[in-house]
């Protein structure tokens, strides 16, 4: 089974997890574009939907849906979205897609947070997808100078503004042993907006395509 289809499977399995009349949060990303086209099926259970991007608004809106702010919608059911790495905690490498920001609020927001990927992105340690941090644009070069301190490579992802704004540094040849500690480490460097480790912020169930169907992790 190829990558796509893998993606699609996970994105599925998550569907059984929206009950009648829950607020459903609206991830990012090629996987979480999948839950889109299924979710017009349940149209009738979903209570109101609220998004972490531009893209996934566009898309729900193109699937008939009115998209709710978080302010209005407060505190709410679940949150659906896939991610870049996974370990078997369920701490997860984020913002391949740049809606990093977005997405750690939403997750934190939600009741429940439910991660959908294909097995490629099952690691054991979190690191070999580069690491990318939202950063304020006047503060990209200090907080590239911290990172090389952490032995990590930053790369400014040239050309791409954020929803919010800002600017992305994927970091590479990171190694990220303690997903935690580095979470909180990366946060505390004034100008970061967002690091995409979420592992304070970690899935509370994780679906897993495979070649043999879809493989469910709780923490
Ligand atoms: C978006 O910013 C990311 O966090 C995505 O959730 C992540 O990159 C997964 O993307 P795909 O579903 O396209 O692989």
């Amino acid at each position: 089974m190829d990558a796509s289809n893998k993606k699609r499977s996970a994105a599925k399995a998550a569907m059984k997890f929206i009950e009648p009349g829950m607020t459903v949060g609206v991830g990012t990303g090629s996987t979480v574009n999948f839950l889109i086209e299924m979710l017009p099926e349940i149209r009738n259970k979903i209570n109101r939907v609220v998004s972490s991007s531009k893209a996934s608004t566009s898309l729900l809106e193109a699937h008939g849906f009115t998209v709710s702010t978080l302010n209005e919608v407060g505190d709410y059911d679940i949150y659906i979205d896939g991610a870049d790495e996974s370990n078997k905690r369920l701490q997860l490498i984020k913002g391949g897609g740049g809606a990093l920001t977005r997405e750690k609020v939403l997750a934190c927001a939600a009741r429940r947070f439910i991660c959908i990927i294909d097995d490629t992105k099952l690691v054991r340690m979190l690191g070999g997808f580069p690491l990318p941090i939202e950063v304020l644009p006047m503060a990209q070069a200090m907080i590239a100078r911290h990172m090389l301190k952490m032995r990590g490579q930053p790369i400014w992802r040239e050309g791409f503004i954020t929803d919010n704004g800002n600017h992305i540094l994927d970091i590479h040849d990171l190694q990220i042993s303690n997903p935690l500690e580095m979470e909180a480490r990366i946060n505390k460097i004034p100008g970061v907006v967002t690091v995409g480790i979420f592992a304070d912020q970690a899935a509370d169930i994780l679906l897993i395509g495979g070649d043999d169907g879809v493989k469910e992790i709780r923490t």
